[in-house]
């Protein structure tokens, strides 16, 4: 059995800071959250793994290497344009030859793994198995209807009057009958070749398709609120750790993870939250839930419920909560003219100013 992790797509929730970055290597809790996804198929016994790569191809390939420092065989896939989800695998169809595989959406996140789901498949290999959970609001996903044996019976891409409150999770497995049922596609109205219609394809001709509900979380990173939330909930369960320096004027409280050669100086840490490798922090409170990444300054400010990218410096600024801080962007206050804000922002990057 094979794994296809998808990690190119074109990011547009995350801009600006995937104008730059590959969405999938956005931290949490320090580690990108594409690398959860590699472990978690590791963990599942699967070791030959292709990754579906876009503009980002050059970042993700330098992140993630030849998989052998996740005990994988990483074989990377060229993805001319971001056409959708079946055409990530049409375009992998040579790798993936005529062998079972899972699919794994590479900014996706999943607490408990995959291995129960890729064992239940190799065991009764139906064509087709993906994953469900319950949503307050489906119409923002693909939506699963299911018979009263738990069979699905339709399958639907955003609809406006769900008929179930079940949404696809970002893990799909598959034998090679989905090839065929990919070969028979043309794109949807957004343009996209989708797998939720190549799934339908196989169920309306008689191919048996499964789920499993999970009750475990689950959460899409596409978008900043989903990114600080699945940060929340892995910071959760870090385990604190002091491999830097704390002054006697500090005070670090609960579940801090301080990296090698950080340094903290009069400055309250209320975690969980972790400080990145030679980060800095001078004069400042970093709040719960907050994950700030190796060389970054923090002086003389407030920050919470944040994430903050490597090389990032925040001077003199009260009080940050809920942002997603690019790599090496620096926030400090405007000089005091007329109350004004001095602002240089990239293309699509969003402000919300408290004034
Ligand atoms: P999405 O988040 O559905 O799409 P996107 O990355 O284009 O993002 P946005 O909607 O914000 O513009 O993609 C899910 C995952 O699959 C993600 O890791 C990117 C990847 N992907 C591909 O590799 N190829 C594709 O053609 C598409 C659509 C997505």
């Amino acid at each position: 059995m094979k794994a296809l992790v998808l990690a190119g797509g074109s990011g547009t929730r995350l801009r600006p800071i995937t104008h730059t970055s590959a969405k999938q290597l956005l931290p949490v809790a320090n580690k990108p959250v594409l690398f959860y996804g590699l472990e978690a198929i590791r963990d599942a016994g699967i070791t030959d793994v292709g990754v579906v790569v876009g503009d980002a191809a050059r970042a993700i390939q330098s992140a993630v290497g030849d998989g052998r420092a996740f005990g994988l065989r990483v074989t990377y896939i060229r993805q001319a344009a971001p056409l959708g989800l079946a055409h990530a695998v049409l375009t992998a169809r040579e790798f993936l030859g005529d062998d079972d595989f899972v699919m794994y959406l590479g900014d996706n996140f999943i607490v408990g793994g995959i291995t129960a789901l890729v064992e239940e498949f190799r065991s009764s290999r139906p064509d087709a198995h993906i994953m469900l959970t319950t949503v307050p609001d489906p119409r923002q996903f693909g939506v699963a209807e299911l018979d009263h044996a738990g069979q699905v019976v339709g399958l639907e891409e955003k609809p406006e009057h769900p008929k179930s409150d079940l949404a696809l999770v970002g893990v799909y497995l598959f034998t090679a009958a989905v090839h065929e049922a990919i070969a028979g596609l043309a794109p949807s109205q957004r343009g996209e070749l989708e797998i939720t219609e190549a799934i339908q394809w196989l169920i309306q001709h008689g191919r048996k398709v499964t789920s499993t509900v999970i009750s475990g979380y689950w959460k899409d990173t596409g978008n900043v609120a989903d990114m600080l939330e699945v940060n929340r909930m892995v910071l959760e369960s870090a385990e604190p750790r002091m491999a830097g320096t704390a002054d006697p004027a500090s005070e670090l409280i609960g579940r801090v993870v301080i990296e090698t050669g950080a340094q903290i100086s009069g400055s309250r840490i209320v975690g969980p939250a972790i400080i990145g490798a030679g980060t800095v922090v001078t004069g400042s409170y970093v709040g719960p839930f907050t994950s700030v990444a190796p060389g970054c300054i923090i002086a003389d400010s407030e920050i919470e419920y944040s994430i903050v990218l490597s090389g990032a410096s925040i001077r003199g600024v009260r009080r940050i909560e809920a942002s997603l801080i690019g790599h090496d962007v620096e926030v400090t206050p405007a000089p005091r003219v007329r109350g004004a804000h001095r602002l240089i922002l990239g293309d699509h990057s969003k402000v919300q100013i408290s004034s």
